[in-house]
């Protein structure tokens, strides 16, 4: 079983994950989860922290000698902030953040923010500072889920799993749909959109909400591809990988729906419209060694790689939307915890808009259940293993009366 957690807060001295599970034998290197880090950092829009933190996660256990050894990948990414900067009333981050208690007293927050965890958490946690809150609902979590999210990128690619994303709307300026997808030009597109046009419009409406101290939210949009046939299951609620991919996708901060493929707008189609048909073998392709490329190929994609909760093989379209930042330079009215007066939202330095951030955070989330999904098919305590189960498997998957290997013709064979 795969899995992971993080731990740390916003402003204290740093991020803490570990993964469990992952085979013996994966290449993983601090470099390739810096080049992650570094996606995460840039986008149009954000603002101050990202000049000030320069992410690193530095790998504590589960590595040697450049390959995973199959025990718990711990990873450690400071947060520069804690060591050298100032929080609230000019005090450093190491008083604001203490774990002891202080002498001299930090100022609580008591002005909630509408749209943050602040109200709800103080309630739930009886909080008497929504900065104990905050610390830990603030965004900045995501730098560890995108670090685990690299080292799962490093075990996928051993099976031509490749995971990707873009933007294609923010503040309501929506992309033309280009195909193929040119990934080179979204990673240099300041908002991360494949359309060079929206991507300057993008950017206007960023600037005007800066403006006006208002902010804008928008549309990812994250494609795996290489994912074979019949990941997850569909057999119970929560063996569906749509399931899984609805839950982890819709954890990301400020995301507000998810969808696949087409998604929602399938409700304005017929049935004849939406459904992706099966090609005839004749327009299959085959590999060199003769097995199938991509077998039971789709005219279509509009389930977006999923039907029955299963991996169809055809690649994988998950989308999901942002809401505009909650924490406004022209604040929210709101109330102040210590007095029920009306009261104008409490300020913390804050971004324009996130969502070309959301894009790398939500390929992190993809990259790690796809992962998961991987191994609960094919298992493995080293890659080599996970490699020949999957690739038994793909010879299984094609039509039964071919002249490929098929599960009928193998137990036929072993009586
Ligand atoms: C990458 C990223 C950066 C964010 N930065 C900010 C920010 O600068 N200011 C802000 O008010 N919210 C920011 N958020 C959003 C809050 O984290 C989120 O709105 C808050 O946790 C409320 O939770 P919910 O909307 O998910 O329910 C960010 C979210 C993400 C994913």
């Amino acid at each position: 079983m795969l899995r992971f957690l993080t731990a740390g807060e916003s402003h204290g001295p740093g991020l803490v994950a570990i993964l469990e599970g992952l085979p013996a034998g994966v290449a993983v290197s601090e470099a390739a989860i810096r080049e992650d880090l570094a996606r995460r950092q840039a986008g149009y829009g954000r603002g101050g922290r990202m000049k000030i933190e320069t992410d690193y996660a530095v790998i504590q256990s589960g590595v040697r000698h450049g390959r995973t050894l199959g025990s718990p990948i711990s990873l450690l990414i400071e947060n520069r902030d804690f060591s050298t900067g100032n929080g609230p009333d000019g005090k450093p981050w190491t008083h604001t953040m203490s774990k002891e208690p202080v002498e001299d007293e930090v100022t609580p927050i008591h002005r909630l923010r509408p749209g943050h965890a602040d109200t709800p958490g103080i309630a739930k946690y009886a909080a008497e500072d929504a900065r104990d809150i905050l610390e830990r609902s603030s965004a900045r979590e995501s730098t560890a889920r995108v670090a685990v999210g690299a080292v799962c990128r490093a075990f996928l690619a051993e099976f031509g799993i490749e995971v990707h994303s873009h933007v294609t709307n923010i503040g309501g300026v929506e992309a033309r749909s280009v195909e193929p997808i040119d990934w080179a030009a979204v990673e240099a597109s300041p908002v991360r959109c494949a359309d060079p046009v929206a991507s300057k419009a993008m950017t206007e409406a960023i600037d005007a909400a800066r403006e006006d101290g208002d902010s804008v939210g928008g549309i990812i949009e994250v494609i795996a591809t290489g994912a074979p046939i019949g990941l997850g299951s569909h057999i119970q609620w929560d063996t569906k990988l749509s399931t899984k991919l609805i839950a982890a996708v819709g954890s990301l901060n400020a995301v507000k729906g998810v969808e696949f493929g087409t998604g929602f707008a399938q409700a304005n189609e017929r049935g004849s419209k939406v459904h992706d048909v099966i090609k005839p073998t004749e327009e299959w392709e085959r590999k060199p060694d003769g097995s199938w490329a991509r077998p039971w190929p789709r005219r279509s994609n509009n389930a977006g790689g999923l039907e029955g909760g299963m991996t169809t093989g055809e690649p994988l379209v998950v989308r999901a939307v942002v809401k505009p930042i909650a924490t406004l330079r022209a604040p929210l009215p709101t109330v102040d915890t210590a007095t029920g007066e009306p009261a104008e939202a409490h300020y913390e330095r804050s971004d324009v808009t996130f969502v070309p951030t959301c894009g790398v955070i939500g390929e992190a989330m993809v990259l790690i259940t796809l992962a998961e999904a991987m191994l609960e098919k094919f298992g493995g305590d080293h890659v080599d293993e996970t490699k020949r189960n999957h690739a038994a498997y793909l010879a299984t998957v094609g039509p039964r009366t071919s002249a490929a290997p098929t599960r009928t013709r193998a137990n036929k064979a072993s009586g």
